[in-house]
């Protein structure tokens, strides 16, 4: 079988398709044909060795995949062969607040991942896909699907119909994200820096679009759209360039989701922008396993379709990657590994 193999740090060049031999099932492992993986920033970001971990060998990147299960190993319960599943971006996680231990590896990072034909995993680490969901679209749910949903229903402070969402950028997170809360009857407001990608969030039902190029006080913008209450939760992916218009855009009461930094980490927050409005920062890192199935459910239920802005073929990965790194993309890129 084939698959991509990186050494973080080598950038999108030192991608490279590799053959592997077939490897034995052990106890409770299950082999998948995988047909769909997902980009993330962080595999840009794992690409020019600027993630969290780092390894000294070469890996299979990528965390976000979905595919068919064609053997089981000794002692497998939960899965059979021909069964639809995705992966969980931290195999160990499965359910209840994260630990050092439940976060010890995850795909793509510091272990092998899903830019693979094939990919032998623990069937604790995998979750049966919807009907509704094509792999394609079930390949987008791991990371952006799971950490939209961790900030939105999971860590903030209590949402419910009628509250704010805000949305910072047009990419897979934050698209998953709008997605997820118009399904929920939330009211959602989005910055991109493109025109016409912000036409194509008001086509997905945005109630409020702000260009944070042409409008840069956008906090100020989003008061504005709520009437001065600000938005109840606030998916915070731009890191240092952002965080602080974040936490003035944040209602009273409300949470600053911190998830991303594509403008770099860094600089400085004033406690007391938080305390006189009594708003909460709260770290998301993806989810865990139930996550996973709770909003591939809930997709599935709501009839939401991930938005999918260009699918490459599996020998197009680096064309993928060079795509994704562009910033053109509004929501998922995703590669088809069987075509
Ligand atoms: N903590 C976690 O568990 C977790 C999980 C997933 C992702 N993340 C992080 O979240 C971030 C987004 O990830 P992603 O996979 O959704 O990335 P992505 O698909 O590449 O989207 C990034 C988007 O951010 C927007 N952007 C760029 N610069 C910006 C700025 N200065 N201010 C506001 N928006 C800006 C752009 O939108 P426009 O083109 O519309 O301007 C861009 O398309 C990354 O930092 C990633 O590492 C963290």
């Amino acid at each position: 079988m084939r698959a991509y193999q990186i050494l973080p740090g080598e950038n999108i060049d030192g991608l490279r398709c590799v053959n592997f031999p077939e490897r034995e099932l052990a106890l409770g492992e299950v082999r998948v044909r995988v047909h769909a993986v997902s980009l993330n920033y962080r595999d840009l970001m794992v690409a020019s060795g600027n993630y969290l971990v780092n390894v000294d060998d070469p890996i299979i990147p990528c965390s976000d995949g979905a595919g068919e299960v064609l053997a089981v190993g000794h002692g497998v319960t939960r899965l059979q062969v021909g069964d639809r599943v995705a992966a969980s971006f931290f195999p160990y996680w499965q359910d209840g607040r994260t630990s050092p231990s439940k976060i010890r590896h995850a795909l793509g990072g510091d272990i092998d991942g899903m830019l693979a034909e094939e990919v032998v995993l623990h069937e604790d680490a995998l979750v049966k896909i919807p009907p509704q969901l094509s792999y394609v679209e079930a390949s987008t749910m791991p990371c952006a699907g799971v950490t939209a949903w961790n900030a939105i229903f999971e860590s903030s402070n209590g949402i419910k119909p009628g509250d704010t969402v805000l949305l910072l950028g047009t990419g897979g997170v934050s698209v998953l994200g709008l997605q997820l809360a118009r399904a929920a009857g939330l009211r959602t407001i989005i910055t991109s820096s493109s025109d016409e990608k912000l036409a194509r969030a008001r086509e997905l039902g945005v109630h409020h679009t702000i260009n944070y190029r042409t409008i840069p006080e956008w906090q100020e913008e989003v008061l504005r759209v709520t009437h001065g209450a600000g938005a109840d939760v606030v998916l915070e992916v731009g890191g240092q360039g952002t965080v602080n218009r974040s936490v003035a855009s944040c209602a009273m009461g409300g949470s600053v989701a911190i998830i991303g930094g594509v403008s770099g980490f860094g600089g400085e927050v004033n406690p007391a922008t938080l305390l006189a409005g009594a708003k909460r920062m709260v770290g998301i890192f993806v989810g865990s396993r139930r996550m996973l199935e709770q909003v591939m459910s809930f997709a599935a239920t709501s009839e939401i379709k991930p938005v999918v802005d260009r699918v490459f073929g599996f020998e197009q990965a680096q064309e993928a990657y060079r795509y994704m790194e562009s910033g053109s993309h509004f929501g998922k890129v995703v590669i088809s590994v069987t075509g």
